[in-house]
């Protein structure tokens, strides 16, 4: 070996090893960074200390138990205790903890389950060692489990076996992990699940694409996710591929239809990474849930769930896809601190979601969008008039549940806040920062206040806004952008002839935006002749795109056209997203047909998530 190669050699091996003690330094440096705002930010919703002792790796080994409707074994939590804490605390939402040993040699220690409050469940308190690294904890959950949905085979497409699905978000990641569940703290995991045999387990990790043969999987997720993150599916499932980072799982009869409704996936994939960086999560990949998923997606890391209810057959309602993968940066990158900040996940993942759609269908597309938006923003303003503080950005979640904030204000007044950031700076300056932001602050979390002060430094354009009023009072500012939508004013022109009693037509390709805001336009209440000529016309009981149906059907309920009752009710016992279950049974309870509400409840309220019937039982009350 002569000198020079011996040199670069060397070289070689310094400059490498430079490179990577920078690139860990840099990890690193974010992690403490991560912590540091931690012990400044205080989440109200959560029993962790994580200025004391904090999570940041769990292991699961859990059996899935389909006749019990339990998850049962062991989690071993890795902890990081800088402070010679003597205690580690945990939440958990009813789960039955056997017992709590620490460490490889399973040394016993006591622990104390405190009084469950509501909504927030009980704190955990392990007593540890200053050197303690580990604790295991053996447990299952209980039949009330508020994240956990046990479908029984009639419930799914394929009728034959049986499903399960999570959902962790807001804070129901307790009720079936032991954990830190703060959106604040992060952690790696792995896990090993036990699924009875010819049935696939998919979690928000990497995933197997094959059902494996003794019905045990392997889960690692190498990336540092906050609890509400963690998911877990279990169900006959099949894998299609698009390229090597995307596909689709879905129950096998479901999955040529799922694959070609989703078939923009690469495009929008690629269009989000043009706008703002990478996407980091290596593989995204789509689950097609059972209708009873009480969300439209959730953004679970590598693997989106999402509601068979998007499945319109024209690809129409796949600005939700673009929603859910958004969510990639805003809110899996950088994470809202705590619920109060939720408009930071939101109100961004919606303004990534119309830039997205911009990109793939056009300006005049996203503008409906935009506009459809507003009309919900309005509706919910006047719906919170009477609690004008539930409108402000940065809410105020104390005593209260998480999922009290989940309004149209964190999603589309987080929105038009942003576009008027847009406005004010432009585009390409507005593209840049929002770049910048994502990946300055991947992998961290950050709250209202930290995010306005990263904006005056970053953007200090933004000082000629009134940035309090945006964020600390009621209702929407005045320098508020004005929405169109050139889609739109065909439309019009067609309703302003319909309420002048001529005779409309409406071209039957439009699509779906532009249908709803028709719908919409009508009016609050029309003649049953009215809803006849309307049905005959454009059959729109027998849609097949669920918001289309939603908003006909909420417009016969306020007219009584009875006409399209069976379609309700057929519809209300099979979906369970709470998006249109609550307007549809509120439009009943307010129209006097309170029974029916309740003999249709009655009935259906065994297919919903907890998610939705906590929502549902509060309008029942
Ligand atoms: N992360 C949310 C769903 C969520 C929010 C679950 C809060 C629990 C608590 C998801 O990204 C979402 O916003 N879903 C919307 C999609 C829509 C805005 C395109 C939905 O489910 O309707
Ligand atoms: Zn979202």
């Amino acid at each position: 070996m002569n000198f020079k190669n011996n040199f670069s050699f060397l070289l070689l091996i310094i400059t490498s090893n430079l490179f990577w003690s920078c690139e860990t330094k840099k990890e690193n440096e974010k992690q403490n960074q991560n912590e540091k705002n931690m012990t400044t930010i205080t989440d109200i919703h959560t029993f962790a200390k994580p200025n004391e002792s904090i999570m940041t790796h769990i292991s699961l080994d859990l059996k899935v138990n389909f006749e019990e409707k339990t998850l049962s074994g062991k989690a071993i939590i890795d902890i990081k205790n800088t402070e010679n804490a003597k205690e580690f605390w945990f939440d958990s939402k009813f789960l039955q903890i056997e017992k709590i040993t620490l460490d490889e040699n399973e040394t016993t220690t006591t622990f104390k389950i405190n009084e469950a409050k509501p909504h927030v469940g009980a704190g955990v308190q392990v007593n540890i060692k200053p050197e303690t690294k580990k604790i295991n904890v053996y447990y299952k959950t209980d039949k009330s489990a508020a994240a956990l949905q046990w479908l029984s085979p009639s419930q799914t497409a394929g009728k034959k076996n049986p499903f399960l699905f999570t959902q962790s978000q807001a804070i129901l990641a307790r009720s079936w992990v032991p954990c830190q569940d703060s959106p604040g703290i992060r952690f790696t995991y792995s896990a090993k699940i036990t699924v009875p045999k010819g049935l696939m387990a998919l979690m928000s990790a990497e995933n197997p694409e094959k059902i494996s043969e003794n019905g045990v999987y392997q889960f690692k997720m190498t990336q540092k996710i906050p609890a509400y993150l963690l998911a877990l599916s279990v169900g006959e499932l099949s894998y299609k591929k698009y390229d090597e980072r995307s596909g689709v799982y879905a129950e096998p009869i479901m999955l040529e239809k799922s694959y070609k409704e989703f078939e923009d996936l690469p495009t929008m994939i690629t269009a989000a990474e043009e706008l703002y960086g990478k996407y980091a999560w290596e593989k995204y990949d789509v689950l097609l849930l059972p209708p009873s998923f009480p969300f439209g997606g959730m953004e679970n890391p590598r693997l989106t769930f999402a509601t068979p209810t998007i499945l319109a057959g024209d690809k129409s309602l796949t600005s939700l896809i673009a929603h859910e993968l958004a969510h990639s940066w805003s809110g899996n990158l950088v994470t809202n601190a705590t619920w109060d900040d939720f408009w930071l996940n939101e109100g961004f993942t919606v303004y990534f979601e119309r830039r997205i759609m911009e990109k793939i269908k056009g300006k005049s597309y996203s503008k409906m969008l935009g506009f459809l938006g507003y009309q919900d923003l309005q509706k919910t303003l006047n719906e919170l008039k009477d609690k004008p503080k539930d409108t402000h950005l940065k809410l105020d979640l104390k005593d209260r549940d998480p999922d009290d904030g989940v309004t149209e204000i964190a999603y589309e007044k987080g929105y038009f806040f942003l576009r008027t950031i847009e406005e004010l700076v432009g585009r390409e300056k507005m593209d840049n920062f929002i770049k910048n932001y994502f990946q300055k602050n991947a992998f961290q979390s950050m709250n209202t206040e930290s995010f306005i002060e990263y904006l005056q430094k970053n953007l200090p354009e933004t000082s000629k806004m009134d940035l309090k009023e945006w964020i600390y009072a009621p209702n929407l500012p005045k320098n508020c952008p004005k929405v169109s939508a050139d889609r739109f004013e065909n439309i019009d022109k067609e309703l302003a002839k319909f309420k002048e009693n001529k005779e409309e037509n409406i071209a039957k390709d439009i699509s779906s935006h532009e249908w709803l805001y028709f719908i919409r336009g009508l009016g609050d209440k029309l003649t049953l002749t009215q809803m006849e000529n309307l049905d005959k016309k454009y059959q729109f009981t027998a849609s097949n795109n669920a918001e289309i149906l939603t908003a006909w059907l909420g417009l016969s309920i306020r007219s009584e056209y009875k006409k399209a009752y069976p379609k309700l009710e057929s519809f209300l016992n099979e979906v369970g997203r709470r998006k249109f279950l609550m307007p549809l049974y509120t439009s009943l309870l307010k129209s006097n047909q309170k029974e029916l509400a309740k003999q249709i409840y009655q009935k259906s309220r065994q297919n919903y998530h907890a998610v939705a019937t906590s929502s549902l039982d509060e309008l029942f009350k």
